[in-house]
């Protein structure tokens, strides 16, 4: 049987080619066409020679594929989505174009008139941990932004419960290459080596995505979410600290630490890429893999869930994540080419 051919447009950037990495080895696709506008014409594994085994030819304009990762800056990559849509293609768009379900969100957050706000409600949300079902039908799969997958996997459980309070803090943390490949000042090595710094605290552009998803998580309604990112001297790598009230009233036991892990544990009981694990998780303990690792805790001075959560940005946050949601859509085994563990150190 032939194999579903796969593309990826703008493999030039950070996620295009962790996408092109994963590809070249999973076993039930074909990497058939790989775009990139600075690199056209050239050899991929001579722009990347980390792939030096992937022996094919960058181009300016995608081939037949029969599902495209689209792995352009937002905006853009709309422009590249829609008319493979009209062609009757599947495609998980890595951007921000179709995760938000409200239009109007796209001129407050991103400072565009989105193109086709019709598209909004057909394009399903790609965390397969909460979407597996509608993910599995889709023509177009919203890949989610990395904060979000951090912050949403590491909230959804106590949400759902209703155990907590709405006022939510989530303290964010992320490698440099979050920021994408582009030249960018606030991106040197010299700028970024042994520093750390909060950004976007006014408002970062993955806001209102997390609010979107944790409050249909909250049955509809909206949660008061602080979210304050910052960036980490590492190239990979993402943690969430999520802090918030447990309800009065909602544990009569004495262990409420290990009711709540109880709870997360039963919520995540069948996932494969989503852990409950025993100790704070760092980030190296998922660097390179499709892993999220997270840690529920109950700090009894303050009656507050303090939970932890990792990812690689440009695994689950990226990459392997939208990977996972190919494999769904395909039928195929949702771990087939991801269940590499991370890389240590
Ligand atoms: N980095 C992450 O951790 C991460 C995580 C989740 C989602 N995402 C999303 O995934 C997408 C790709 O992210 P990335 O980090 O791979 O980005 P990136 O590394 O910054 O990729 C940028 C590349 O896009 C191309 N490009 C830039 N502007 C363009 C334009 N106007 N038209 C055509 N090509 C253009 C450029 O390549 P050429 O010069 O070769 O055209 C550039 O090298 C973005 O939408 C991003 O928000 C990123």
């Amino acid at each position: 049987m032939s194999k579903t051919r796969v593309g990826i447009i703008n493999v030039t950037g950070y996620v295009g080619i962790e996408l092109a990495r994963l590809l070249c080895r999973h076993p039930g696709v074909e990497l058939v066409s790989v775009t990139g506008r600075s690199a056209a014409g050239q050899k991929l594994k001579k722009v990347f020679p980390n792939l030096f085994n992937l022996d094919i030819t960058i181009e300016a304009k995608l081939g037949e594929a029969d599902i495209v990762f689209s792995a352009m800056p937002h905006e853009e990559s709309a422009k590249e989505v829609i008319p493979l849509l009209k062609k009757g293609k599947r495609v998980i768009d890595m951007s921000a174009d179709f995760r938000l379900k409200d239009a109007a969100d796209y001129p407050r957050w991103y400072k565009i008139e989105h193109v086709a706000p019709e598209l909004l409600k057909e394009a399903v949300y790609g965390i397969p941990e909460l979407y597996r079902s509608e993910i599995s039908g889709a023509q177009l799969v919203a890949n989610p932004g990395c904060y979000p997958t951090c912050s949403i996997l590491a909230l959804a459980p106590a949400v759902k419960a209703g155990i907590i309070e709405p006022d939510i803090v989530i303290d964010a943390k992320s490698g440099v290459s979050g920021a994408g490949r582009s030249l960018k000042l606030g991106s040197l090595f010299s700028e970024v080596d042994e520093d750390v710094c909060a950004y976007s605290v006014d408002g970062h552009r993955h806001f209102p995505e997390i609010a979107q998803e944790l409050g249909i998580i909250n049955s509809g309604e909206p949660l008061k979410i602080i979210f304050v990112p910052h960036l980490m001297p590492m190239t990979r790598g993402m943690m969430s600290t999520c802090y918030a009230a447990v309800k009065s009233g909602k544990f009569s036991g004495k262990n409420i630490k290990e009711e709540i892990r109880k709870i997360y544990q039963d919520f995540y009981a069948n996932e494969e890429f989503v852990r409950v694990v025993d100790d704070p998780p760092h980030t190296k303990h998922v660097q390179g893999s499709n892993y999220c690792l997270v840690y529920p805790n109950y700090d009894q001075r303050t009656g507050k869930l303090m939970v932890i959560s990792v990812i690689d940005n440009l695994g689950k946050g990226a990459a392997s994540q939208g990977i996972q949601n190919m494999n769904v859509m395909l039928g195929l085994p949702e771990t087939m080419g991801l269940d590499a563990p991370a890389m240590f150190p």
